[in-house]
């Protein structure tokens, strides 16, 4: 029998990746960022020259090509918890977080082979549990039967604050609240409406509402319900 798996999904930008990580560091889970793949993939996509919307041609790209996340997150390691993504053996880790890879993933995410093949690898790699897994579909699709679902969601203005925030604290060029909250609501409607695995919330999931939480007080309210 398996061990436990949490399934942490909501919207773009509302902090999944930053929980899941901590309450996978505090529980001595694995990690699984599926965003994270979706992104290498469309990285390749790009950077192959093909078109987003030519479907024959990335279908034969993601039947043949190998991600991989490595460097699980430790609590000896407290700061060094950054995830190194590689698509066919490339260190692509900084790479998938630019624009052009961020308003191209939905496109390529949408389409069904895409999903079919990936999904196949974050159900292998979670088949014995012990597992936080984020992304958009994971409570509904990947694993429905996960033992614990929490859907993170946040205003899309809060949300566009930590992301200005965010790149502030990178030392990148600024980008309005604006055109950060336009890109936002764009990258949930297209994800949502997609036909297969839309973001939607698992009925049986857990909401969190984080407009007004620190991500500690957001860690901290999983790991009590895991403990539960
Ligand atoms: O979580 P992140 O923002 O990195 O995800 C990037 C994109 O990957 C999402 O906007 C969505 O299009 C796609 N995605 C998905 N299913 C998942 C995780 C991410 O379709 N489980």
């Amino acid at each position: 029998s398996r061990k436990p798996i949490v399934a942490i999904d909501g919207p773009a930008g509302a902090g999944k990746s930053t929980v899941a990580r901590q309450v996978a560091q505090v529980l001595d889970l694995l990690y699984l960022d599926t965003g994270a793949m979706y992104r290498a993939l469309t990285w390749l996509v790009l950077q192959s020259g093909l078109a987003v919307d030519d479907e024959p041609s990335i279908a034969e790209l993601v039947s043949q090509c190998e991600i991989e996340l490595s460097g699980q997150p430790t609590l000896m390691e407290k700061q060094a918890t950054s995830i190194s993504v590689s698509i066919n053996g490339q260190d692509v880790t900084q790479e998938i977080r630019s624009l052009e890879v961020t308003s191209n993933v939905s496109a390529i995410a949408a389409q069904p082979i895409v999903r079919k093949e990936l999904v196949r690898q974050q159900r292998r790699y979670g088949k014995n549990g012990g597992i936080v897994i984020d992304g958009r579909d994971i409570g509904t699709y990947v694993f429905p039967d996960a033992e614990l679902k929490l859907f993170l969601t946040a205003s899309v203005q809060e949300r566009a604050r930590r992301r200005q925030q965010d790149l502030k604290n990178q030392g990148k060029d600024e980008i309005s609240l604006d055109e950060l909250e336009q890109s936002i609501y764009d990258r949930d409607l297209k994800d949502s409406t997609r036909a297969l695995a839309p973001l939607r919330q698992a009925e049986d999931a857990i909401e969190i509402q984080t407009d007004n939480l620190s991500i500690v007080e957001v860690v901290d309210w999983i790991v009590r319900l895991y403990r539960e």
